[in-house]
């Protein structure tokens, strides 16, 4: 069976229970980069068992790291210092992981070897030259092939600090720059209006990395050697996203997720949901590491359309397909603006998601940046989730919500974030069957 035919088939649900979540991908992809370049041991604790975070493994592995996996989720990295990175043999390949595509095009800008990084057919869509020009403005050698993958890396440049404002929040470039800024003269400062998510910033001082925060910018300065440390990874918001949404819409009682990170520039969907009537606790807040994390509780609430102000997006960017879903099942119009990026994520989010809840019976505008939706009854029916793992999840959610059984269609690369994406949204009472290996 070819990937693209692999299906979710939902039926009517009532969520309810508790359950925890794979660790988070972004903080996991950061924790073998940095891991990587550090002296000594890292452990990474929780790491997400996406296909997304094995690609970066395989990067490092092949630049000669040396990782192990002793236990289930536990990483451990042997890190070859600043300037211990090798040649790969050959092509880097990211697979469909944006992330491990852009962090590692700042990480190798500041190598003195060459290095070309590809990745899936999605990928190599992907924008680059937000990543390749404010490197070369570094002095780094940094070629796209029109603006999108495979990537050229040329080594042995000098790179020098830069100061750079951001012209669209992304916290990919941002990490990006500051990788090659521990390879810089100098300091590299980068600006950023909206903040996007401030993982890489966080976790750097762990590493027993100085970087400074004045007003809108982040510095690190060149020449700094990292130290191995331990990472426990808290569980991915971004996956508890799918099934926050679930409990609001379909809830029999209370749902809890236990241990998932909420990190204030990650829970732009918290907020977006309390003004849509949602009934969401943190319960046990606490911290881990440099992360905040507590447990989510969700009972189910009816909802109202709202206005999603436009400086709440970066922080729901990967959100955004399951509000959308939580707006079709809500009263009244909401309106996302100033989300223009989601037509440059895995897939055109906006159309996808536009044509999905459409399938479903529901009244979708499209706008370049965002979406008016006219909440209503999602009705049965197929939808398409065009390969993109966030949509797919979106819209087993839908199903969950709907009057009718929903089929979704070209879910596999659910695996890209959360493989055991099923076997959980089942133990939580919802029904649904089909993806990789399903029944
Ligand atoms: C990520 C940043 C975001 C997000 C992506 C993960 C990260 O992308 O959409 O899923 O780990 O840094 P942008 O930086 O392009 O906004």
């Amino acid at each position: 069976m070819s990937l693209s035919a692999v299906s979710f088939q939902v039926q009517p649900s009532s969520i309810g229970g508790e359950t925890g979540v794979p660790g988070d991908k972004s903080i996991s992809h950061r924790a073998v980069l940095l891991g990587a370049i550090a002296r000594g041991r890292s452990s990474v604790r929780g790491f997400s068992d996406g296909a997304d975070c094995a690609a970066t493994v395989a990067c490092a592995r092949a630049l000669g790291v040396p990782i192990s996996q002793p236990a289930g989720d536990t990483l451990q990295i042997e890190g070859v210092g600043a300037h211990g990175l090798r040649a790969p043999a050959g092509t880097l390949d990211a697979g469909n992981s944006g992330t491990t595509l852009r962090l590692l095009t700042g990480l190798l800008a500041g190598q003195t070897f060459d290095s070309v990084l590809t990745g899936d057919a999605s990928l190599r869509r992907r924008p680059m030259a937000r990543v390749a020009e404010p490197l070369c403005r570094m002095g780094a050698e940094v070629l796209t092939t029109s603006g999108c993958p495979p990537v050229r890396i040329r080594g042995g440049r000098q790179l020098s600090g830069i100061h750079y404002r951001l012209p669209v929040p992304s916290a990919q470039v941002k990490s990006a720059l500051l990788l090659a800024g521990l390879y810089a003269r100098g300091e590299t400062c980068i600006e950023e209006t909206d903040p996007a998510r401030d993982h890489t910033e966080r976790m750097l001082p762990a590493f027993r990395c100085v970087i400074e925060r004045r007003d809108r910018c982040v510095c690190i300065s060149g020449g700094q050697q990292l130290r191995g440390c331990n990472i426990d990874v808290p569980g991915d918001f971004s996956a508890a996203a799918f099934f926050i949404v679930a409990a609001s819409l379909a809830g029999r009682d209370t749902l809890v997720i236990r241990d998932v990170g909420v990190n204030r520039t990650r829970t732009g969907l918290l907020q977006a949901l309390a003004s849509m009537g949602a009934a969401i606790e943190l319960l046990r807040p606490r911290r881990q590491g440099g992360e905040p994390v507590a447990d989510i509780s969700v009972r189910p609430a009816p909802l109202r359309g709202i206005r999603v102000p436009p400086a709440l997006v970066p922080a729901m960017i990967d959100e955004l397909p399951v509000l959308a879903v939580a707006a079709a099942a809500a009263s009244g119009c909401t309106l996302i603006t100033g989300a223009g990026e989601l037509r440059l994520k895995e897939s055109d989010r906006i159309s996808v998601i536009a044509g999905g809840l459409r399938a479903l019976g529901i009244d979708v505008q499209e706008a370049p940046d965002g979406l008016s939706i006219e909440g209503g009854t999602l009705e049965g029916g197929r939808v398409d989730a065009r390969g993109d793992h966030r949509a797919a999840m979106a819209f087993a959610v839908a199903g969950a919500a709907a009057r009718g059984p929903v089929e979704v269609s070209d879910v596999a690369n659910v695996g890209t974030s959360f493989p055991g994406f099923v076997a959980s949204a089942r133990a939580i009472g919802m029904n649904i069957t089909g993806g990789i290996g399903g029944a």
